[in-house]
């Protein structure tokens, strides 16, 4: 299944099936052909899936270096970043070479960031191992590094020229990491599209590659329509300002996924608050039924106070995106001073 997207800075395809690495070559072909490549991952997809991207390459004639990272959010730093920079230039990588990010979000964000900056911007191809990634991360063009002050502070838009999410990757991820990527995918269907959400109550094992699809065709008609997050494409945030403020507050304990399926709860239950709408049952019940942990061990005023200092925040206002129904959401800005006590009657 190809995904067209078609933001002001780049026009590329997004192929989302299972076993869809065998598209890596012609695609390459398409927007890199005779470039060297400059394949950044991480230790644990390194092991597990050892060679596989190096002997495709090989076999089309390719000539490819790669850099390994140690899996994990802390690795999302300057210094990895600037690491991997040095890398390139000591391997003599130019200008009319590509990055080919080969993992989850971590290795995503941290590809796409080198690509945009390294010799002021190469090539990037981006192949998605983590749910997450293939349905969130990869596509729209979002780079980042986290800085000592925050996550995701240090960043660029670079979109990529090309995406391969192959849905058989997501066979060796661990139960908690897969969870991860299903509260975004269960996102997009409260947001955007009450069909994928129905489809998901009943699981989402024998639905995926529709899922995964439906969600980047959701993320793309967003960053089309966005590319540079500066109105529409607020919506994705759903369940992360709360999510990000939980995640906070448990020193990153929480794991994303799982403090965004607490915001998204958290959210639907402001919503009631405010009348907007009813669906905090319906919502409850299926994150409850993808195993995810809905308790919030903090309190309003401090999940306030994290939220707050949100980097999305806007003066002394934040923008909460609540469910107006299943498919649609609402963009409603709130006072610093309103938002404690309305997370008093949530919590
Ligand atoms: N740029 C964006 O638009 C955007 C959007 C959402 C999230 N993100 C970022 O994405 C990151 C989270 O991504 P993530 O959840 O993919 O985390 P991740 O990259 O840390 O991967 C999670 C774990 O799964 C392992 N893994 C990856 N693929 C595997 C596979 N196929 N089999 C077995 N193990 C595998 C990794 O080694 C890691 O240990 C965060 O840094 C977040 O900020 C970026």
């Amino acid at each position: 299944m190809i995904t067209e997207v078609k933001t002001p800075s780049r026009s590329y395809e997004v192929i989302s099936k299972s076993g869809a690495l065998c598209s890596l070559i012609p695609t390459l072909d398409k927007v890199a052909r005779g470039s060297r490549i400059a394949i950044i991952t991480d230790d644990k997809v390194d092991s597990i899936y050892k060679g596989r991207i190096e002997s495709i390459l090989g076999d089309a004639g390719y000539r490819f270096v790669k850099f390994v990272i140690k899996n994990g959010e802390a690795s999302k730093n300057p210094e990895t970043l600037f690491a991997f920079l040095e890398f390139m230039a000591s391997e003599g990588i130019t200008r009319s070479d590509c990055v080919l990010a080969f993992g989850g979000g971590v290795v995503g964000d941290l590809g796409g960031f080198a690509a945009s900056v390294y010799q002021r911007g190469i090539k990037l191809i981006q192949v998605p191992t983590t749910l997450l990634a293939m349905v969130d991360s990869s596509v729209g063009g979002k780079t980042a590094v986290d800085l000592k002050a925050g996550k995701n502070l240090a960043g660029s838009f670079w979109q990529p020229f090309g995406v391969i999410c192959d849905t058989d990757f997501t066979k060796t991820l661990p139960k908690d990491v897969f969870r991860d990527g299903c509260a975004e995918v269960i996102k997009y269907g409260v947001i955007l599209d009450a069909t994928l959400f129905e489809r998901l109550k009943s699981g989402i094992d024998g639905c995926l590659e529709y899922a995964v699809t439906r969600s980047i065709a959701l993320k793309r008609d967003v960053v089309e329509a966005d590319e540079k997050d500066t109105g529409a494409r607020a919506i994705l945030n759903f369940g992360h300002t709360f999510g990000h403020a939980i995640e906070k507050l448990s020193r990153f304990e929480v794991s994303h996924g799982s403090a965004v399926a607490k915001g998204m709860l958290i959210a639907s239950s402001a919503a009631g608050q405010l009348g907007i709408s009813d669906l905090t049952d319906q919502i409850r019940g299926i994150l409850l039924s993808y195993g995810f942990d809905l308790s919030c061990p903090y309190g309003a005023s401090e999940v306030a106070i994290a939220a707050m200092s949100d980097k999305k925040r806007s003066g002394e206002a934040i923008n909460l995106i609540l469910p107006e129904k299943i498919g649609k959401c609402v963009q409603y800005p709130i006072k610093a001073s309103e938002l404690c006590s309305l997370l008093e009657a949530c919590l």
